[in-house]
């Protein structure tokens, strides 16, 4: 979708639809609104009276103009009571006004920067976000593509004397969406494409096109690395294991160095401790965490935040067969830490945990951020719409659930509980990389706790929000591209 930014009157704009905002419990209409409802000898009024439009948030309706203005439909979305407004309102009453404009068959639209109570640029940027994100849809192995498809957008300001603040915005708005649906599509895609070779080989493109260091290490250089948890889970699959790192390097001076790792299994079938095949069925969305930290060092130049940041993906499969990590073996970490293998499908802490020591060891990161599709138990805790934060470290953990916030990300941090630590514990080994059934997503990250070597980390289980059942308010089902909109809050932000 083509985005513009327009300085001007909304009522004159010659799109297919325009989208207008109007608050709940007011009697009269405001600004655009009543702007536009002029134009159309208050047609607009007319219409929501007749209708009794509550303009609650995500209430939208529309109607047709008869020629009266150039837009053939006005879609009216409702913003809540003024007072209330936040940019998550606006975020989502642009997603669902966008939806019906798109539903109605409009290809051009044009849509106001919602809303007049928070700064312009931030309600700039929630438009435009939440415009490409309510509008995205995922059909590349479909013969019959979406016909109904919105191809231009135009953000519309009245005031002429916020034209760069609300570019800007929009700009910004553009890159942190564009960066979700590039994670959402490599989620969505299939594993028999997207296996560790082809997650290598886009990178390959990211450093490429967006000017970032890359290392990309095979299964022999990972084995000189002493990385045996990583290459454990690897053992079953025959398609080739790849630890990616993309490297990006602020122009100027950089305030702190960061490692953002995701968990890269492009398909969990559980190992030889098989899933079940209702288990299995969505395990191609098990490399979500890879997906985001592609998404998030290939925005990064277009954002240029003042943060040196690395991101590390130890990509694999997690496959049974005559060569694959079985019950009971050990295996040996980068950092020397010996695991007894509880169960091979608790396969994620294991990549991550190779990863994490890399981070410290190769990187020497001064803070530590994972994302991973971990544990079921994580889903349970929260449900579908919600992450779970884990912290060794309380400041780090406050920046991050404050950027969750801005980008209207759930993130709800869980305790590290220390007696369950013990949990962990090996027979033969340092470690067993499971626990009881109880507080499950708990022990996971405090596996991955033992691996922080004590930097500032913390581990985001996106096991709910990353894959969808059902549509939500700011996408399709399936693939929602969680959590780059909150990483890329993170690093952008001041401190
Ligand atoms: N990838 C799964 C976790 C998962 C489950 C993500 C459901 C999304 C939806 C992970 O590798 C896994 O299999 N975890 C096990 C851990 C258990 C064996 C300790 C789980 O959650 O059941
Ligand atoms: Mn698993
Ligand atoms: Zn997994």
């Amino acid at each position: 979708m083509k985005i513009d930014v327009v300085a001007g009157p909304l009522e004159t704009c010659r799109t297919d639809a325009i989208v207008i905002g109007v608050y709940a419990e007011e009697g009269k209409l405001r600004d655009v609104a009543a702007r536009v409802d002029r134009a159309l000898d208050g047609q607009v009024s007319n219409v929501l009276e007749a209708e009794r439009f509550g303009a609650k948030p995500a209430h939208v309706t529309h109607l047709h103009t008869a020629g009266r203005i150039p837009a053939g439909r006005v879609v009216v979305v409702g913003l809540g009571k003024r007072t209330d407004l936040t940019l998550e309102t606006v975020r989502r009453a642009a997603s669902g006004g966008l939806r019906r404009a798109r539903d109605l068959g409009a290809k051009a639209v044009a849509i106001d920067v919602l809303g007049d109570r928070l700064p312009a640029r931030s309600r700039a940027h929630s438009v435009t976000e939440g415009a490409l994100l309510g509008a995205y849809t995922f059909d590349r192995y479909k013969r019959e593509k979406a016909e109904k498809r919105v191809e231009s957008l135009s953000v519309v300001e009245p005031d002429a004397r916020r034209r760069r603040e609300v570019t800007d915005g929009a700009r910004t708005g553009e890159v942190f969406a564009d960066a979700t649906c590039f994670a959402r599509d490599l989620i969505n895609s299939p594993a028999n494409d997207v296996h560790p070779t082809y997650l290598a080989k886009v990178a390959a493109d990211i450093a490429k096109e967006a000017k970032l260091g890359l290392k990309v290490f095979d299964r022999a250089e990972c084995q000189k690395m002493g990385m045996g948890l990583f290459l454990g889970v690897a053992a079953g699959s025959e398609q080739p294991p790849k630890f990616i790192h993309l490297s990006y390097t602020p122009s100027g001076r950089r305030r702190r160095r960061v490692a953002v790792i995701g968990k890269g299994i492009t398909f969990d079938s559980g190992g030889l401790d098989l899933k079940s095949a209702e288990g299995m069925l969505r395990m191609k969305n098990d490399m979500s965490g890879a997906a985001a930290v592609l998404a998030i060092m290939r925005a990064l130049p277009r954002l240029s935040p003042p943060v040196e940041v690395h991101g590390l993906i130890a990509a694999t499969e997690n496959m049974p067969s005559g060569g694959a990590v079985r019950p009971g073996d050990v295996l040996r970490a980068m950092n020397g830490t010996t695991v007894e293998i509880g169960n091979t499908d608790a396969e994620g802490r294991l990549t991550l945990a190779d990863a994490m020591c890399y981070a410290a060891e190769k990187v020497d990161a001064e803070e530590m951020v994972d994302m991973a599709t971990l544990t079921g138990a994580c889903v349970v805790a929260l449900g579908p719409l919600c992450s779970g934060l884990f912290a060794n470290d309380q400041a780090l953990a406050d920046r991050i659930l404050a950027a969750a916030e801005n980008a209207g990300e759930r993130v709800w941090q869980l305790p590290l509980i220390d007696e369950y630590r013990e949990n962990l514990k090996s027979d033969v080994a340092d470690f067993n990389n499971v626990g009881p059934r109880g507080g499950g997503a708990i022990t996971a990250g405090l596996f991955l706790k033992e691996f922080a070597a004590d930097r500032p980390w913390v581990h985001l289980d996106i096991a709910g929000p990353a894959f969808v059942e059902k549509d939500t308010a700011m996408g399709p089902k399936g693939a929602t591209g969680a959590p780059v909109r909150t990483m890329l809050c993170y690093l952008m932000s001041r401190e």
